[in-house]
């Protein structure tokens, strides 16, 4: 028996005719760029999450670069994030010519902690992107908090956490804009890139809108530089289908979470050599389900070897990699712990019951 990590066939097989069916009115109406759908997907996805409004873009980085570029980020600038993330995160931020500053995470969510927010606000700083990752929002009142009393901007990484919740609201629609990937393996999956940017204000909504497409809404003048962040019509029409089930996919992927607390709750493996990931009582969509253990190069070997696809995201935290100067092994000691403990175990929606068995089996014997 083999359990992959993913299994993007299980999603999409039975979905292949409504799918299948919104590409054939694609290639009917032929309008591949900016087609009907994108606006139509716009309006669903801003009333889902709360948002006031929702700009389709071409991948979950572009939403980043262009939720920087609409907030006026310029050299010389230091924008604050997580160094336990994607490499976009603060790639997004370096290619806008600003500097990426770091603050350690809490070793319990991974996500930045608030705690540590205040002491690496500079009078350079402009804004902050708190990353919700694997699925858990960061704590969105705290950081708002501050960067309210700061003027800091506030852009949400929300690619790993559509449709999760935390207290002020919806992952991507408690900042100024949040930003939301569809890569194919997350949450919600386009067949291809794809992205979103979620914004509270209309006139910074507006802005992305041009920017979107070079600067300009109609071709003529262009009053600023922008780029090519448009999402495809095709990707729009399929996202739509999906959206009708992402609360039920995310409502799967925790009842998986928590058959997986179950067993190793049960088992009594927990403790130093190995941590579950906490539940929260909601919100948490498990984009990712990461445990975590010092013996992780041995765990995965030893799941590879019997079956159970497993990953590790992130191996290497952002400021010990060296196209960002300025830091050192050390400097944020959660974020590297988590980078060397942490492992991905299949947690996909639809990963049926003796599959989870069979993974919880192989973890659980390596641990006895
Ligand atoms: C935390 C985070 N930020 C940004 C991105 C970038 O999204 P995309 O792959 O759609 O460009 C990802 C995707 O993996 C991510 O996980």
């Amino acid at each position: 028996m083999r359990v992959p990590l993913y299994d993007l066939k299980a999603q999409n097989g039975p979905l292949k005719a409504q799918i299948l069916a919104a590409i054939d009115n694609v290639m009917t109406h032929q309008r591949f760029v900016m087609g009907e759908e994108i606006g139509a997907f716009e309006s669903e996805m801003a009333a889902y999450c709360g948002a006031g409004h929702a700009v389709a873009v071409s991948s979950g980085t572009d939403a980043l670069l262009l939720a920087l570029m609409a907030n006026d980020v310029r050299p010389g600038d230091e924008i604050i994030t997580s160094p336990f993330t994607f490499f976009a995160t603060a790639g997004v931020i370096h290619r806008l010519g600003a500097k990426p500053v770091f603050v350690d995470i809490d070793p319990e969510t991974f996500n930045l902690a608030p705690g540590r927010l205040e002491e690496a606000i500079s009078s350079n700083t402009k804004g902050v992107i708190p990353v919700h990752m694997y699925g858990r929002c960061a704590q969105m009142a705290e950081i708002l908090e501050i960067a309210e009393r700061h003027r800091l901007f506030v852009v949400e990484d929300a690619a790993q956490a559509v449709g999760a919740r935390v207290g002020p609201g919806m992952a991507g629609a408690m900042g100024d804009v949040g930003c939301l990937s569809f890569y194919p393996t997350k949450n919600l999956s386009a067949l291809g890139d794809a992205g979103m940017v979620l914004a509270k204000e209309g006139a910074l909504a507006e802005r992305m809108r041009k920017l979107r497409i070079h600067g300009s809404p109609d071709n003529s003048e262009y009053h600023e530089v922008g780029g090519n962040f448009r999402m495809d019509t095709m990707q729009a029409a399929v996202l739509s289908i999906k959206l009708k089930r992402l609360e039920e996919w995310n409502a799967k992927r925790r009842q998986n979470a928590r058959k997986y607390q179950e067993r190793f709750e049960s088992s009594g493996i927990i403790g130093e050599r190995f941590t579950p990931p906490s539940i929260p009582n909601e919100g948490h969509v498990f984009h990712q389900y990461v445990v975590r253990t010092p013996e992780r190069g041995a765990l995965q070997e030893h799941l590879l070897r019997n079956g159970v696809g497993c990953a590790v995201y992130y191996s290497s935290p952002l400021h010990l990699h060296p196209c960002f100067d300025g830091y050192q092994q050390g400097d944020f000691p959660e974020s590297e712990a988590a980078a060397a403990q942490v492992l991905s175990l299949p947690v996909y929606p639809e990963l049926p019951d003796e599959d989870i068995d069979f993974v919880a089996d192989a973890v659980i014997r390596f641990f006895e």
